[in-house]
Parts: structure tokens; sequence; C-alpha cells
């Protein structure tokens, strides 16, 4: 078996990594042979990826609402006895949705994509140029990047979900508007809800904000430890745009990347 240890963490202090690299090594073998067996497929890591499909109906036995706790938090709780709703029927919604301006500067929806069953979400900003040609997520140089951060985790882009805040993207790629955010969300927690991810990894400060409604405060603030997003543990860290701009901002991505690994494997004793 030949096992690639990925550049993307290479900029790192050498001293501290050949151990780190090990420990993320088994953590990500561990966690990879957790997923083969969740998912029913065998061993993945050591066959052809081509004989590994996993299931894409995104159809899972029960629906997740949001329920309110006496303290005020609230979590995602299972609702039995209701239509499964899957993210095609999300995807079919949005296909013809008049919410916002951005459904008529865009060329295709980018709504996301991964395996459905998937125990970690991405959550980006919106689409850019590349993602909107292609309708699809994080397929530019930023993905390229992003890609990397999966596969040093041991992972593919098939074992998790990939997704944005706003689907369409925004012209000339400015910021997304408070308004934008605010019709567009609702189709994000619809997938969330769906997918039912273990942990959110949000990319960048709109995505950080905007989940934990954390408006104001910066992404340098809400990273590198995990919040609780209705019962999901959820990681801000810096964007993939950011570390092309900042390549030495990997470290700390990688640090808390790590974190997720962890809570993945079912090694993560703390709380959110
Ligand atoms: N940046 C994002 O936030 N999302 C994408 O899909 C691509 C780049």
């Amino acid at each position: 078996m030949e096992i690639k240890l990925n550049n993307f963490f290479m900029e790192s202090n050498k001293s501290e990594t050949s151990r780190n690299d090990l420990l993320t090594l088994v953590r990500s073998l561990k966690y990879r042979i957790i997923l083969d067996r969740e998912l029913r497929r065998p061993n993945s890591w050591l066959t052809d990826k081509k004989n590994n499909s996993v299931n894409c109906t995104g159809v899972k036995p029960v629906n997740y609402v949001q329920k309110q706790l006496i303290d005020g938090k609230s979590v995602f709780t299972k609702e039995e006895n209701t239509k499964v709703i899957t993210l095609e029927d999300i995807r079919r919604d949005m296909e013809s949705c008049h919410r916002c301006p951005l459904e008529k500067t865009r060329q295709n929806l980018v709504f996301g994509e991964g395996n459905p069953f998937a125990d970690l979400v991405f959550v980006g900003e919106a689409p850019g140029a590349e993602e909107d040609l292609q309708g699809r997520p994080f397929v530019g140089r930023a993905g390229q990047l992003l890609t990397k951060i999966i596969v040093a985790m041991g992972l593919k882009r098939e074992d998790v979900y990939i997704c944005n805040i706003l689907k369409c993207r925004p012209p000339g790629n400015r910021n997304p508007l408070p308004e934008e955010i605010e019709v567009c969300e609702p189709y994000l927690v619809r997938q969330i809800q769906t997918i039912r991810p273990k942990v959110i990894c949000a990319l960048g400060t709109f995505a950080a904000q905007t989940l934990l409604k954390k408006k104001g405060i910066p992404i340098t603030a809400l990273r590198g430890q995990f919040h609780d997003y209705h019962g999901i543990y959820l990681m801000p860290t810096y964007h993939p745009a950011y570390l092309l701009r900042n390549p030495g901002a990997k470290k700390q991505v990688w640090e808390d990347v790590q974190k997720i690994m962890k809570v993945l494997t079912g090694e993560y004793q703390g709380g959110m």
C-alpha cells in the first residue's frame, strides 16, 4: 500500500511534524476504516477508487428538525413518521428559487456535492467564477487547496460534503450581502439537517459568522475551537483563498483540522 503524506502541512515546524504526521496517519486510517464500515464499502483505502461507489441517493430513514431546549440552545432532533427529505428535494426547490437577484446573473446553481451521509461538511462563502461555470463548489484555486487539505486528512472529496452559504455567484466575486445570506441560509440549514454530520468546518469569516450568528467577530477569534451548532461540532478555520495569500496560516488550519479528525475518530474528549 502506498501512503502519500500530503505536502499541505509541510511548511510547519519540522521537529513537530514527524510525530504529528504519524498520529495523523493513524487517525486517518482509523477514520477511513470506521467510514468504510458505516458505508458498507470494502476498505476503500486499500482498493481501486472506481470500485468504491457510495450510495448517493441522500435518503436517510428520518428527518432532523430544530428543537428549542429550555436553556435557550437548540439541537437537530429526529422527526419520525414524516416524509423523508433528500438533498435532491432541496436541490429541486432551489432550482426554482427567486428569492434574490443573483439567479439572474449566475451561470449555474452551485448547490453542493459529496457524500450525502458525510460525517464532515465544509461550508464556504459563495461560488466564484470557476464554480459558477461548472456548477460545482470549490473547484477553482481555493478549491484545489481545500482538496489538498481533505487529502491531508486522509479523506477524499467524495467522503465529505462541500457547499456554501450562497448557492449563486455574487457578480465580480463581491462579498455576499446580508439580505442574500438571509434568504439563502435556510437552504443550507435544510442541507445540514438532512446530512446531519458530526462536524461542520466553516471556511472563513462569512461562513463562521453566519452559522454562529456572530456578526462582527473576526475569524481569528472564532477559529481553533469547537462551537455548538445545534448539537453538531462546528470548527471555524481560515478560508483556503486566505491561505493562498497567507501560506503561513496553513499551520493553524492544520491544527484545526487535526481537532476535527479527533472528533471523527471518537478520540475528542473536550466539549463544544
Ligand atoms: N470560495 C468559496 O467560498 N466557495 C467556493 O465554492 C469557491 C471559492
